[in-house]
């Protein structure tokens, strides 16, 4: 059964400027280790490949915060909720630490999917539960 549901809307202009400006301890606040990766790797490439990775990463990390029903408060942080994409490109969520053993322990499990398009990104996530609490 659904456990909840949470969607976001980033503005990228807005990531654009705080990267700028804060440089990478922001995606370093933002990103897990494993998106970190690629996050440098994509912003290696072309430097809009890599705010756009870091939007809809923070777009997706608090729709999945809203799903989960905490926000963005212990355990829920930004880097124990990782996005990372499947060989086929589809986007899967990997939880760290507290977090993951929060989830765990609830039975839980979670759907992303993720878009951009000009100066947005947005998620939607789902989160289901096997139990009927
Ligand atoms: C949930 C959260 C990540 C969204 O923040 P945001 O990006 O600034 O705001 P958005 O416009 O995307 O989303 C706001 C909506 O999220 C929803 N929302 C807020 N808290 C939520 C929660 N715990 N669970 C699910 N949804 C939540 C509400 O519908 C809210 O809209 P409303 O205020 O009109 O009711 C943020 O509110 C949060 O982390 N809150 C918890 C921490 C907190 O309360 N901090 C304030 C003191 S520092």
């Amino acid at each position: 059964m659904v456990y909840g549901i949470g969607t976001d809307i980033c503005d990228i202009r807005r990531i654009s400027a705080t990267l700028g400006r804060r440089g990478d301890r922001f995606a370093e606040r933002v990103l897990g280790p494993r998106e970190l990766e690629v996050f440098r790797y994509r912003r290696g490439k072309l430097e809009d490949r890599g705010v756009r990775f870091l939007a809809t990463r923070f777009s997706a990390k608090e729709a999945f915060s809203k799903a989960i029903g905490l926000g963005l408060r212990m355990p829920m942080t930004w880097r124990g909720c990782e996005i990372l994409n499947l060989p086929s490109g589809k986007p899967e969520i990997h939880l760290n630490g507290v977090l993951a053993e929060w989830f765990a322990a609830r039975g839980l499990s979670a759907h992303v999917t993720v878009t951009d398009e000009a100066d947005y990104a947005a998620s939607f996530v789902v989160v289901e539960t096997r139990s009927e609490k």
